[in-house]
């Protein structure tokens, strides 16, 4: 089937005549709360991708291209993904190794992809400014020089991000190292080392995704009342050993979420963006914003039933279900719909038959790169601010800005100098939390309004969440791929905001 790029639109249902597919999430959470669960659809686990070597550099093959997707029974969702109909494969990586990634766009618009989180030059980057027109190949070599980590790729086309994405195209891209080899970690893939790629959705009536064209979606950025894992919908897992490690990515296009276990119990976190902790760090509750990734592993018990849930900030969780104070949205500011709505169901999870002995994780995990403030030589300011309101948009004024300006591919916002250690702080003057992300590197977090950031966010991150009024402040140095003439991007990762113009660019360069 040949779709057009009406189709590729109008797949997602723009217009939102269409009603949506009832009941919603909210209410299948209260339904699985009672044992009566409809989270039953065996969680999806995207292939591994490890490339075929030819004169030492490993090559990849990887297609941009429509598809439908069956998340209804009964209903086609016209969708995009990589090599399949929907999302992509995992491609897997080892530090030290020469890579090339051939990317075929068969869509039916220009796209990209970038690779989000890996340290590389910026003209293999994947950013707009290295569109592949429909029908043509796109070649990104590279070398990778860094720790073992969860990173990812998707889209990141000028204006185009957010509906790309959406409709489908992002993948994990994972990268091993000597260190995280030699530790005793959970790392059988699909067995005790699941990815976990959560995603929001709304969808039309005939089964197609509904995607939001208004003004509410542009200023909030697009959230559906469906979730996705994997591209699962109303997903299980059964864990097949008693310590089992979940590497989540939070590929959602704005949604923020509290991720806890509906019976509470703790679980360990060892690695955020950029890789693993120095030690793992025991948690109730992760928050998830946009773009971030964390990797966490979970103890279960034989018979264990547990669902992962996202639990909003002050909501108590109770014998297995939570339940939210009131409805969502209703007669509250911006900002605060993510606070106060109710808790729902992600994935759930049983375990029968576990087999494994119960080895406790290391006490130590790796040794992590820091920046001292005393080195950096310069601080650069990013504001982050909203225009909003009826007057405003009557005078064409609304819209998303940093540092009053919005992205201008052909203005470089920032020259950075090579090796210089720099702190760039990082304030949200608006009324809702912004996920900050700058390309290319993993930063530090120095601190949040001058106090240490928790122990979850003292290993290397690549996006940082940004509460209304706050001011965080992160540690960075460039430190390879000087090129005056090519930019990477910071931007806020609400895919929306993004596409919107929160955005800019900056060059590294050997002589500012
Ligand atoms: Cu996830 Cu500019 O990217
Ligand atoms: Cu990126
Ligand atoms: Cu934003």
């Amino acid at each position: 089937m040949k779709l057009t790029r009406r189709t590729f639109v109008t797949g997602l249902a723009v217009t939102g005549a269409t009603g949506l597919i009832a009941p919603s999430i909210f209410k299948e959470y209260a339904y699985a709360g009672r044992g009566n669960t409809v989270f039953n659809n065996k969680l999806a686990i995207p292939p591994e991708l490890k490339g075929t070597l030819k004169n030492g550099v490993k090559v990849f093959d990887l297609n941009l291209q429509q598809g439908i997707s069956q998340f209804w029974q009964g209903r086609n969702t016209p969708t995009a993904g990589i090599n399949g109909a929907y999302l992509g494969p995992t491609i897997r990586v080892a530090k030290g190794d020469k890579i090339r990634l051939n990317v075929t766009n068969n869509l039916s618009e220009t796209s990209t992809l970038h690779w989000h989180g890996v340290r590389l030059p910026a003209v293999m980057d994947g950013g707009p400014h290295q569109p592949i027109l429909q029908g043509q190949t796109w070649v990104s070599e590279f070398d990778i020089r860094q720790v073992a980590s969860t990173q990812w790729y998707h889209p990141h086309t000028h204006h185009r991000t957010a509906v790309q994405v959406y409709s489908g195209l992002a993948g994990l891209f994972y990268i091993d190292d000597d260190a995280s080899n030699a530790l005793d970690l959970p790392s059988e893939y699909g067995v005790d080392d699941i990815p976990v790629v959560i995603q929001d959705r709304a969808f039309a009536q005939d089964g197609s995704f509904r995607y939001g064209s208004g003004m509410h979606t542009k200023m909030m950025g697009m959230t559906g009342s469906y979730i996705l894992v994997n591209g699962t919908l109303n997903a299980h897992f059964d864990v097949q050993k008693k310590l089992t490690r979940f590497r989540i990515l939070n590929g959602s296009n704005a949604r923020i979420y509290n991720l806890a276990f509906s019976d509470g119990r703790s679980f360990k976190q060892i690695a955020s963006d950029g890789g693993l902790f120095e030690k793992p760090v025991e948690m109730q509750t992760l928050t998830l914003a946009p773009a971030e990734r964390a990797e966490i592993v979970v103890a279960f018990a034989e018979n264990d039933k547990a669902m992962l849930i996202h639990k909003p900030k002050g909501v108590m969780s109770k014998g297995g279900m939570s339940r939210g104070s009131s409805g969502m949205g209703k007669g509250m500011g911006m900002g605060m719909m993510e606070e106060r709505g109710r808790s729902f169901g992600i994935m759930s999870i049983g375990a029968r038959n576990i087999k494994s002995k119960l080895k406790p994780l290391p006490n130590s995990l790796v040794k992590v790169r820091r920046w001292s403030e005393r080195d950096a030589v310069k601080t650069r300011i990013f504001a982050l601010e909203m225009v909003m309101g009826m007057m405003n948009m009557m005078a064409g004024r609304t819209g998303v800005s940093i540092n009053g300006k919005r992205m201008d591919m052909s203005r470089i916002d920032e020259k950075v100098k090579l090796n210089d250690i720099e702190i760039w702080e990082i304030e949200n003057h608006s009324p809702m939390a912004h996920p900050f992300h700058v390309h290319n590197i993993q930063f530090q977090i120095l601190d949040r309004n001058g106090q240490n950031p928790p122990l979850n966010e003292q290993g290397l991150k690549d996006t940082v969440l940004v509460q209304p009024s706050e001011r965080v402040r992160i540690i960075l140095q460039f430190e390879d791929y000087t090129d005056a003439q090519a930019p990477y991007m910071y931007h806020c990762h609400i895919l929306e905001h993004e596409d919107a113009g929160m955005m800019g660019q900056f060059v590294v360069v050997d002589k500012v």
